[in-house]
């Protein structure tokens, strides 16, 4: 039986118009080489997820595209990537202006503790974006879903909302400075499986605007959600050193219905040890 159903309405899944590109991209922390040999073009309004074991490297490379990374003492970037054409870790690229273009969702529901509509509208003051403040954030809650549910107590404490409330209203805050890129990082492990379910059902409601790239330990969920998955492993090398890979990289419904590498397809059928 196949994992993979794809949700009605979507459309067909393409790398027509690419947003990333990354070439034989190598990370390493101080001397440890974590990532090797990672090449993938990732496509605008698409949803890719990053799929496999523990250890294998998916928050290195996702962090890698809003060049989180910097903030890592010892991390070093080898390799290309390239956003809309350019280098993102070319000198003059300004880390700031990247991960306001590129937002990121995290694990864990992070809300500054202040009201809910302060987190929404901290990233418009800070960039002075315009427009009326209200209009963006009630836009932002409505693009999260949330907007319904906090709409009569925009001025109560974001740290009151449950966790799965927090964390759309994370994804909020990370689309009401319109970026073009929205990176989660295992959005959902925190949250109940309805909290999931909500997000799973925003997920593609947010890919007709933004270009989602979500990292998952859920198969079931890159399968239903995704365009594009991404399957990473490690292996350990002669000296006993592991290294993060990427396997394979395709339309998710080859990756779950036809893979071309055996590792992917025990990871998919769960004989993966
Ligand atoms: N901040 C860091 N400093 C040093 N090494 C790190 C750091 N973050 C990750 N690593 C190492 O890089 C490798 C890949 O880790 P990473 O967190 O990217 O994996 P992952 O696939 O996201 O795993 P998980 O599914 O458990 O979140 C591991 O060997 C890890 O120990
Ligand atoms: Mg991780």
């Amino acid at each position: 039986m196949s994992l993979f159903s794809r949700r009605p309405g979507r459309p067909e899944a393409s790398l027509d118009d690419p947003v990333f590109h990354l070439s034989d991209l190598d990370v390493w922390y101080g001397d440890h080489q974590a990532v090797r040999d990672v090449t993938m073009t990732i496509g605008r309004r698409q949803i890719t997820a990053m799929i496999g074991p523990s250890g294998c490297g998916k928050s290195t490379v996702i962090r890698c595209l809003n060049r989180m990374n910097d903030l890592i003492p010892g991390a070093r970037v080898v390799g290309k990537v390239s956003y809309h054409g350019e280098n993102l870790y070319d000198p003059e690229v300004d880390p700031i202006e990247v991960r306001r273009r590129i937002g990121m969702v995290f694990q864990k529901p992070n809300p500054f503790p202040k009201s809910v509509y302060d987190n929404v509208a901290y990233g418009p003051r800070v960039n002075g974006m315009k427009g009326k403040l209200d209009d963006i954030v009630e836009e932002a809650l409505t693009g999260a879903a949330l907007w319904d549910e906090v709409k009569d107590n925009l001025k109560g404490s974001a740290l009151a909302l449950s966790g799965g409330q927090q964390q759309r209203l994370c994804i909020a805050r990370a689309i009401a400075v319109r970026p073009e890129v929205v990176l989660m990082d295992e959005p959902c492990s925190a949250l109940d499986p309805i909290a999931t379910a909500k997000i799973e059902d925003l997920m593609a409601g947010l890919a007709s605007e933004f270009t989602i790239v979500i990292v998952t330990h859920n198969m079931q969920q890159a399968a239903r959600i995704s365009d594009y998955t991404a399957f990473f492993t490690s292996d350990i090398d002669p000296a006993g050193v592991r290294h993060g890979r990427l396997v394979e990289y395709d339309a998710t419904e080859k990756i779950f219905e036809n893979p071309v590498d055996q590792r992917t397809e025990d990871y998919i059928t769960g004989r993966f040890g």
